[in-house]
């Protein structure tokens, strides 16, 4: 008769616990709550998990970790891996690390092993050099373990402080988002809410009705129409939790791992030497109507590249990746469609923390002018529109990566410095022979010089001397001449050649090198 093997048995025992394990740490808080999950039309972490990574490359970390929690109860309801799942896996093929909160246990409640596996993921992306992604789906610091929750987001928010640009990082909010909780993704490159299902907000509508007597619904309140039209705190919106994914793994296309590398380059078959006859007529004659500078981007970059970020929030100003020839760029414009392209305080953050992830991230930034200036008026002045403008000088004069501007129509006074010209640095400046590079637009002008003498005339003499006044003044000023002229300009072009200008000026610069001198950091106006 066989002899059991004692030892064996003890092997067959060690698995079928590991397994039984695995099998809790993966139902989470139970089926009930994952099927509660479901009926709310949400995936659990899990499934985002795998929705989001190439199939079967999830790597899950610390699936075991348990909480040593005991007040409340918490003692006798143990989840292994607690209401975090955190790993790393591959999008395509491109390494990432990704963690999500598991709404199922405790309402996805953020404690201290949520904190200690985000903050394990988010170290092994810094020393690996790749992205890390966070899916967000919870009731915000776990009431139950007080001050230990409060450590966990600060240890997570302070990694987020040392990761901005090394590594990229995004978040995608797909349910509740809300305290403390809205400071990591609020710190994080580029966030996306899925449509009503993420909801950001600092105090929730209970506390509102307690405090202000306001009433307002979670969607109007921090909802992602909300955050992506009005505050800009989030970048996209997914209409799907599969949108939401998809926005991000299309992120990744256009930027590199870290700040060491530079973005993958891509085989296109749009000739560089395209060249759009269309272009040469898109800009009015008329400068008091208006076109869509997004026909201007789309018909210079490469086919079907551009990707717009932030599309629904400050629409003077539009920002967004591209490619030339392949390469991922930058785009930061002005929108002549949306307020006349004027700069005002949110078009002004929009522009600047654009541009300062592209430089982070070693992308170059092609700037497309046409703005009359920044919004005048005593509502833009209050708002603090000189600390917000000074963003954008900061953020042009500080990148140095590649920077080439192409002025299309108006650049004038202050705006004109500020977006990419040559004396922040901008290293190739074109202008279309519709450029106005002046101080001021014509008529402002005449107003300024000729105001006082022009009331002494009567209407009609007037109207006919101010005519004549503009005309000399836009003969003079409202072109691209004086600047070209002056060589602030480098070269003034038709605008059916821009996209050969640009690839070959990106060409020459591919390997800029510039100086900076040593300080420990700079102090953005914030
Ligand atoms: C512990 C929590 C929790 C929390 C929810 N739960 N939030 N447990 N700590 N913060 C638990 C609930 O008790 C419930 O447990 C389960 O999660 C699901 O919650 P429900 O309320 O039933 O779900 P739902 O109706 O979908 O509402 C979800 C919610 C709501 C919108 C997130 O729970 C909510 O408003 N929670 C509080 C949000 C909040 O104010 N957080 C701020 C915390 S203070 P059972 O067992 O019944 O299923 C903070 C400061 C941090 O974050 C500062 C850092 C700088």
């Amino acid at each position: 008769m066989a002899q059991e093997n004692p030892e064996a048995k003890t092997e067959l025992d060690g698995i079928k616990k590991l397994k039984e394990l695995r099998e809790q740490s993966k139902l989470g808080g139970g089926e009930k709550r994952i099927a509660a999950q479901h009926e709310k039309g949400k995936k659990t972490a899990r499934e985002r998990i795998d929705a989001l990574l190439d199939k079967g490359s999830f790597q899950e970390l610390n699936g075991l970790m348990l909480n040593r929690h005991v007040d409340f109860g918490m003692d006798k309801d143990k989840v292994p891996g607690d209401g975090m799942v955190a790993g790393f896996g591959t999008i395509n093929g491109r390494k990432v690390c990704v963690y999500a909160q598991d709404f199922t246990v405790m309402g996805g409640s953020f404690g201290e092993v949520a904190g200690q596996k985000a903050a394990r993921v988010m170290d092994l992306a810094m020393d690996a050099g790749v992205p890390v992604i966070a899916i967000n789906d919870g009731g915000g610091a776990r009431i139950q373990e007080g001050i230990f929750s409060l450590y966990a987001f600060g240890e997570v928010f302070y990694r987020n402080v040392q990761c901005s640009g090394v590594i990229p990082q995004i978040s995608v909010i797909s349910g509740p988002c809300a305290g403390g909780a809205v400071y990591s993704p609020a710190l994080t490159d580029f966030i996306i809410m899925t449509q009503g299902m993420g909801n950001m907000y600092i105090t929730g509508p209970e506390v509102i009705k307690a405090v202000t007597h306001e009433i307002v619904d979670s969607e109007t309140l921090g909802g992602a129409n909300t955050h992506s039209s009005i505050s800009g705190v989030a970048h996209f919106v997914g209409q799907t939790e599969e949108e939401s994914f998809a926005i991000v793994r299309k992120i990744l296309e256009y930027i590199p791992d870290n700040n060491a590398s530079t973005p993958k380059v891509v085989a296109t078959s749009d000739s560089p030497f395209r060249a759009d006859k269309e272009l040469d007529t898109l800009v009015p004659t008329d400068p008091n109507q208006t076109y869509d500078i997004r026909d201007v981007i789309n018909r210079v970059v490469d086919t079907g590249s551009f990707f717009e970020i932030h599309a629904n929030f400050a629409t003077s100003a539009v920002v967004g990746f591209a490619r030339l020839n392949g390469e991922s760029v930058g785009i930061s414009a002005n929108n002549p469609a949306s307020m006349a392209g004027t700069l005002e305080m949110n078009s002004s953050d929009k522009i600047a923390r654009f541009v300062r992830f592209c430089d982070a991230f070693n992308i170059p930034v092609i700037s497309f002018v046409d703005t009359p200036g920044f919004m005048p008026g005593t509502a833009t002045e209050h708002n603090g529109i000189i600390r917000h403008g000074a963003k954008i000088l900061y953020a042009y004069s500080e990148a140095s990566v590649p920077k080439i501007s192409v002025v299309t129509r108006k650049a004038y006074g202050g705006a004109y410095i500020v977006m990419g010209s040559k004396h922040l640095r901008a290293d190739m400046c074109f202008a279309w022979p519709t450029a106005e590079i002046a101080v001021m637009g014509a008529d402002g002008a005449v107003n300024i010089l000729h105001g006082k003498a022009l009331k002494e005339k009567t209407p009609e003499e007037a109207k006919a001397i101010r005519a004549e006044l503009v005309a000399e003044y836009k003969e003079k000023f409202s072109n691209p001449y004086q600047a070209a002229g002056a060589g602030f300009i480098d070269e003034v072009i038709l605008p059916h050649e821009t996209r050969q200008r640009l690839i070959a000026a990106l060409d020459i610069l591919r390997n800029k090198q510039t100086t900076t001198p040593a300080k420990k950091h700079g102090n953005i106006p914030l």
